[in-house]
């Protein structure tokens, strides 16, 4: 079995048909679904909160791997845990005290992540990476689905590979923004373990032919 991750983005679903998301999800075999939390200040856009993640969780078993787009996230921790978040990602830039929170996401028997948004260097997440299980590299600027990806971003997945060998961790790195079957080989390259894919997924009629092929890496 292929080490690589597709993370399907429900943000690109029909928001009318949950299920039948969730459901296609589970049939394309991909392992993780990716939930992306916005609040409408952090970023622009507004999408959902825990009752979302708490009514996808009866109806997957895939892994779920929540990114919250929103300021002060601390708050709200504990509401995705108890709606059934397996993982829990939070942006960098809107945590002061990304160690604390981190580890509290781990208390609560979750992975724990954090995001970087393109401009932020990867170099910042040093003194963290000891407690992260994953650092989600965004390769658009987040808010909204269906963006080109940032060729530039990257060049920081193959920086914070070298970061992960060097300081003999294990952590997973996620690339979230852009990414499609012309691109996904140069982020796979890159060093890319979990690939979240919203519009390309959605948009192909054969899934599952695609997550074979994305797995097939
Ligand atoms: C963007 C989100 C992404 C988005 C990806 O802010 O974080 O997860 O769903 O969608 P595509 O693959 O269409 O760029
Ligand atoms: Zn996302």
């Amino acid at each position: 079995m292929s080490k690589i991750i597709i993370a399907p983005s429900i943000l690109s679903a029909d928001f009318t048909d949950f299920s039948k998301a969730a459901e296609e999800i589970d049939a394309s075999g991909a392992q993780w679904l990716h939930m992306d939390v916005m609040d409408g200040s952090f970023v622009k856009n507004l999408t959902f909160g825990p009752p979302l993640v708490r009514a996808i969780r009866g109806k997957t078993k895939a892994f779920l791997d929540v990114h919250l787009m929103i300021v002060q996230p601390g708050r709200y921790i504990k509401e995705f845990a108890d709606a059934g978040a397996d993982g829990i990602s939070f942006h960098y830039e809107a945590e002061i005290h990304s160690h604390i929170l981190l580890t509290e996401i781990r208390r609560f028997g979750l992975k724990a992540g954090i995001a970087v948004v393109p401009s932020t260097p990867v170099s910042v997440l040093e003194e963290v990476l000891p407690f992260v299980d994953l650092v989600m590299i965004m390769t658009v600027n987040p808010g909204f689905g269906g963006q080109q990806l940032i060729p530039q971003c990257l060049e920081k997945v193959k920086k914070l590979v070298k970061m992960r060998e060097n300081a003999g961790l294990d952590f997973k790195i996620s690339v979230d923004g852009g990414i499609n079957e012309t691109n996904v080989h140069n982020a796979v390259e890159a060093g890319a373990d979990v690939l979240v894919m919203g519009s390309a997924f959605f948009g192909n009629s054969d899934k599952k032919g695609l997550v074979e092929r994305l797995q097939s890496f």
